[in-house]
């Protein structure tokens, strides 16, 4: 079995009847989503609120009803990949473009659990470039404005035009080597007019589920003295 077919399938254990589950998107979400849909068809009672229109097919695929994200008071637990983690458990997400209600979603939920294979964690977030969601609207300069927080803002393509996110927007893929403080720059690029969101996810995830010299761990958020729980 691989590493993201394990963390993906380990993490259906937080799951039980009558539960209100944000649904991931990914390749290790995927493996979540069919578990969860062999449950289901064994009789596991749960609602899905998908973080895209490709979670969204793949749960009505694996017969998982979703509800509408109006008609729910609460998200139970959320379960998604990531593309980038830290001690911290601060995450670059959005590698899939569907930062926007992955991060809603991920708020709104209870528990936010990340499964992510060994190749995404790191000892400071920026390895992976971060993908920044803008409106279509005054794109350009809105890229510029990124800049100056020192990167290269790169358009995401789909082929040779834009990549469209399920939200109508385009992202910028920025590389900022090595982010000295997550949450700082959190803050600046959500106050830049015409970004709609970031894919830094700074202290929302509560356990992460990866895999740790072959064998499967799970990691709590580091408290003071630095050790992870
Ligand atoms: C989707 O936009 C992303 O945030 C994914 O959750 C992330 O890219 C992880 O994807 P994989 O599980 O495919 O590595």
């Amino acid at each position: 079995m691989n590493e993201k077919q394990l963390v993906g399938e380990k993490t259906v254990e937080y799951i039980s009847d009558g539960m209100v589950v944000g649904l991931g998107t990914g390749s290790t979400a995927y493996y979540t989503i069919k578990k969860l849909g062999e449950l289901v068809r064994k009789g596991l009672n749960i609602k899905g609120i998908p973080t895209s229109e490709q979670t969204a097919a793949l749960a009505v695929e694996q017969g998982i009803m979703l509800v509408d994200f109006k008609d729910v008071k609460q998200i139970d637990v959320a379960i998604d990949g990531a593309d980038e983690f830290d001690a911290d458990l601060n995450l670059i997400k959005g590698g899939g473009g569907a930062l926007l209600r992955e991060k809603i979603i991920a708020n709104a939920a209870s528990t936010f659990i990340v499964i992510a294979d060994s190749s995404k964690g790191s000892v400071k977030l920026g390895a992976f470039s971060l993908p920044v969601e803008i409106v279509t609207f005054g794109a350009k300069m809105t890229s510029q404005k990124i800049a100056e927080l020192g990167c290269e803002p790169k358009l995401r393509l789909n082929g040779n035009q834009p990549f469209i996110t399920d939200n109508g927007n385009y992202i910028l893929d920025c590389d900022f080597k090595q982010i000295e403080s997550p949450v700082e720059l959190e803050r600046q690029l959500n106050m830049i007019p015409g970004v709609v969101e970031n894919g830094l996810f700074v202290n929302m995830a509560e356990r992460l589920i990866t895999i740790e010299n072959g064998v499967l761990v799970e990691k709590t958020k580091r408290i003071f003295n630095g050790a992870s729980g």
